[in-house]
Formats: structure tokens, C-alpha cells, sequence
């Protein structure tokens, strides 16, 4: 449970441990003042006392954890978290969940291209659901049997699969793109090549992520374990994420994002996928946040 929650809020083992402090000491911090208001207030005991112990709590729950966060350096967290339960209260998460919600003009729609399993689909999917400014909007897979199509399912979202005839000139995955109205494609475990007449028509508009340090360990079948392989055998002291642009070469384009973590003694393929996955899942929805927000400013 730990590990998923990890996962979840993609943070690391440090901050977990912070996080669950503030929710404890904010829990006891908001339970004790509330008991302290009604002592002063000198109301006996009753039914009533309790209601009035529940709203307190209820109140000063937030204003503690939000208080206790700072020092414990969590309060970009607890922002973020207590802004979501204020969505999902107000109904704006259900509303924006709905199959039927309607995109509004400025919402710019995103087409993920995965080839894999798409746990960085999901994730960018929850994240998009609470951010009024994007929408993934499309799902698309060179490989029918890809978890990813899964994750589509699940999400209600469009997918189209992509033939080995697609593939050719990508002429009908540009149609569709288009029908489908996306403004903004990101790469996600997307194993194939993207073609310069894919490119063109989404000039600075399609973002990959690679799970290394580039320009180290990019280019053709530099993916998943083979990175982590070659950065293990090659003794490196540190491997990461870098999320760049994506132009007529392999993992090449500009970057815009890099984030460090460090290869420990007897470290394997298996944990340095874990690793990166976490760096991934905490930084990527929150990079194509910024580009798309950057682009729509201009
Ligand atoms: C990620 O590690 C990403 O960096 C790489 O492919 C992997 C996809 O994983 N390009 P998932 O399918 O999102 O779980």
C-alpha cells in the first residue's frame, strides 16, 4: 500500500514519510485546539458539543496540515491535495470526468502516443482531469495488444491503433489527429520513430519523455531495460529523465527537462526502472502542463 500511495503521489521514501507526519500531527494538531476552543467555551457534553467538534475539526484540519507542511517542506503537497479534495467536493473533478463534459474553447486537447503498458498515460490522464487548461482527448498505440489501450478503456478515452500501412506516411494518423482537433501530442513509451510529415504539422507541439540523462544513452533501441542496462554496465554514478522536443532523430530534440537520481551499490535494471518511473510520474504531467501553458501564452 505504501508503495502504490508512492506511486500515486510520485514522491520519493522521504517525503512519504513526511507527508504521512503532516497528516498525523495535523490530525492531533486540529483535534486538540478544537477541544481546547470548546473547553474555553465551557458547554457541557452533549450532542451538540459533538457537532460542534466535528465542524471545528473539520475547519481547522486543513489550516493545521497546511501550517504543519511548511516546516516539514511539504507544502507544495498538501497545496495541491487539499486543492484536489476542494474539486472533488465543488464537483468540478466529476464534472470534468464526465464522458460528456464539454471541452471548453481554450482547452488544449492532447493526443499520448504509447506503445507499452501506459502507466505514464495514466498518470497524465489523473492529472489532466484536475487541470482545466488540457484534456487528453486521444490515445494512440502502434501495438494492438499495448496495456495502454486498457488505460484508454478505463478512461473513456478515444484510441486509434496503428496499422503497419499507417505507419507508412502517417497520412491517416494526421487525418484523425486532426478530426479528433489535437493541438498538442506527447510520447510516452511511444517505441516508433515520429515522421518529419507528422512533425511538421506539430511543430514544437510533440514531447517525449526518455528514461536517461540525454544525449546520453538516446538513439534507435535505446528504450525501457536496454537504457538501464547500458547506464548499470557502464558504472555511471547518476541516470534521470529528460523530456525534449521531439524532431527527425531519435531522442534528440531540445530538451526542456532534466531530473537527476543517483545508481546506488548492487543497484539493478528492475530498481532503476522504479526509480525513473517515480521521477516520471512526479515531473511529466506537470512539464507538458508548462510547455502547453508557456504556448498558449504567446
Ligand atoms: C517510460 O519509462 C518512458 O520513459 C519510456 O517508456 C517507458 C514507458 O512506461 N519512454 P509506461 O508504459 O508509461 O509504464
Amino acid at each position: 500500500m505504501f508503495k502504490k500511495l508512492q506511486q500515486k503521489w510520485g514522491v520519493n521514501g522521504i517525503n512519504m514519510v513526511l507527508i504521512i507526519t503532516t497528516f498525523a500531527l495535523g490530525g492531533s494538531a486540529c483535534a486538540r485546539v478544537a477541544g481546547l476552543i470548546l473547553k474555553l467555551s465551557s458547554l457541557e457534553k452533549n450532542s451538540i458539543w459533538w457537532i460542534i467538534y466535528i465542524l471545528l475539526v473539520t475547519i481547522l484540519w486543513p489550516i493545521c496540515v497546511i501550517l504543519i507542511s511548511f516546516p516539514l517542506g511539504q507544502f507544495k503537497f498538501f497545496k495541491n491535495y487539499l486543492f484536489r479534495i476542494w474539486s472533488k467536493m465543488s464537483g468540478k473533478a466529476s464534472e470534468n470526468n464526465s464522458k460528456n463534459a464539454k471541452i471548453t474553447k481554450k482547452q488544449t486537447k492532447i493526443a499520448i502516443f504509447a506503445s507499452g503498458k501506459g502507466s505514464n498515460a495514466d498518470n497524465i490522464i489523473s492529472y489532466f482531469k484536475l487541470n482545466q487548461k488540457a484534456d487528453v482527448a486521444l490515445i494512440v498505440s502502434d501495438n494492438a495488444a499495448a496495456g495502454v489501450l486498457d488505460v484508454a478503456e478505463k478512461n473513456n478515452i478515444p484510441v486509434m491503433v496503428l496499422s503497419k500501412e499507417d505507419r507508412l506516411n502517417y497520412a491517416s494518423c494526421i487525418k484523425h489527429l486532426s478530426k479528433n482537433e489535437i493541438d498538442f501530442i506527447v510520447l510516452a513509451g511511444y517505441l516508433k520513430k515520429i515522421p518529419a510529415s507528422l512533425i511538421s504539422q506539430y511543430p514544437d507541439k510533440i514531447i517525449n519523455i526518455h528514461p536517461a540523462l540525454l544525449p546520453k544513452y538516446g538513439g534507435k533501441g535505446m528504450y525501457g531495460a536496454n537504457v538501464h542496462r547500458a547506464v548499470i554496465e557502464n558504472k555511471e554514478k547518476e541516470s534521470g529523465i529528460t523530456i525534449h522536443f521531439v524532431d527527425e532523430v531519435y531522442d534528440h530534440g531540445k530538451i526542456i527537462f532534466q531530473e537527476k537520481c543517483e545508481i546506488e551499490n548492487g543497484e539493478t535494471i528492475e530498481s532503476l526502472a522504479k526509480k525513473i518511473h517515480i521521477l516520471e510520474y512526479k515531473h511529466f504531467p506537470q512539464v507538458i502542463a508548462n510547455v502547453i501553458q508557456k504556448q498558449n501564452q504567446r
